[in-house]
């Protein structure tokens, strides 16, 4: 009878959820210094090389499911190249395309190299000018015999190399307009909304959390203070438990390699985090702890200015140049990049 039993069921309005993304595929990672930053994942974080071509290694970790995970490019620059969601099948994948045709950030089909072990592909930008494509077709990999596990569910053995990395996690990305690159994620590619960060004026956007799985977050997008588009904040990995991020550490330093910041515990998303720069110049994150997401109609979780503070719950406070410092550097060619691209409604 209305109005006489608790309030257990309520009318979600929302539009009915999508489903068409299923995961953060793979990440490009531009570097000026190919060599060394292949040292850095190889050797430090435990990634393994699964195919080498012209300017590009690509790799895995050793509980990615995929061929390849991580594509690294020589490049005058640092920064992201390409970054690949996988959908959930074919049919999703074509939905998707249609989408984001719809949306003017279509830029046409391009088949896969051999080396990263997916099918054709339909490339786009999001509206800050990131460069994205959708995909489904993926090969199974294989572990040569000298990786395969013995574990009949482990794609390929644990090898205990350096901090061993167990899967990509996420990505987070700076933009112009995080608002306008946020409803893009939610509407065209089907995203939830985990949690954001406003200015205390309630209308814009510091940052936001999305995800199209239970992962808490695959992509983030903040606010680029220096206000130029096209670049990245860090890529993430996952180890199983925070004694790994603190082995992570330690396998760092003992390599030479600069921790900016970590190991810390972040407030929003819960994330234990260690953020060190790979040799080429980008920030790299090794991550754990954080929390899933089940509920379909999950309420965003939303922080002003002084309940985010720096972002830490607990541990030393993030420097400077976690808020300044991002790549690729700003100049002309970052920005002229992604000047050409057309403006999205959202509205
Ligand atoms: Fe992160």
């Amino acid at each position: 009878m209305p109005g006489t039993g608790p309030e257990t069921i309520r009318t979600d309005t929302r539009p009915e959820p999508m489903h068409d993304i299923a995961h953060l595929g793979s990440f490009e990672l531009l570097s000026p210094k190919p060599d060394r930053t292949l040292w850095y994942f190889r050797e430090l974080l435990g990634m393994e090389v699964v195919h080498s071509e012209k300017d590009s290694v690509f790799l895995r970790g050793y509980g990615d499911y995929a061929t390849s995970t991580l594509k690294i490019t020589a490049s005058s620059t640092t920064g992201p190249g390409c970054i690949s969601w996988r959908t959930t099948s074919p049919q999703a994948l074509d939905r998707r395309v249609r989408a984001i045709e719809a949306a003017g950030l279509g830029e046409g089909w391009e088949e896969a190299g051999a080396g990263s072990g997916r099918g054709r592909a339909y490339r786009f930008r999001d509206p800050d000018g990131h460069r994205m494509e959708v995909y489904f077709d993926e090969q199974r990999y294989r572990a040569p015999d000298h990786l395969r596990s013995t574990l009949k569910n482990l794609p390929m053995k644990f090898v205990g190399r350096g901090a061993n990395v167990r899967r990509i996690d996420h990505l987070a990305l700076l933009a112009k307009d995080v608002g306008v690159n946020r409803k893009f994620a939610q509407q065209v590619l089907g995203f939830q909304l985990r949690e954001q960060v406003l200015f205390n004026d309630g209308r814009d956007e510091i940052g936001s959390w999305l995800s199209p799985s239970p992962v808490h977050h695959q992509l983030a997008y903040v606010t680029d203070v220096k206000q130029a588009q096209g670049r990245m904040h860090h890529f993430s990995f996952w180890v199983d438990n925070r004694e790994d991020v603190l082995r992570a550490a330690d396998v760092l330093a003992e390599n030479g390699i600069f921790i900016e910041a970590g190991p810390s515990k972040h407030n929003n998303s819960q994330g234990f985090y260690l953020y060190s720069y790979e040799p080429g110049g980008n920030r790299i994150e090794v991550y754990s702890g954080s929390y899933l997401v089940f509920a379909p109609d999950w309420e965003t979780v939303t922080w002003n200015e002084e309940e985010r503070g720096t972002g830490v719950f607990w541990g030393a406070p993030l420097p400077e140049s976690f808020i300044n410092y991002a790549t690729p550097p700003v100049d002309a060619a970052s920005v002229s990049t992604a000047t050409k691209i057309p403006a999205f409604d959202p509205y």
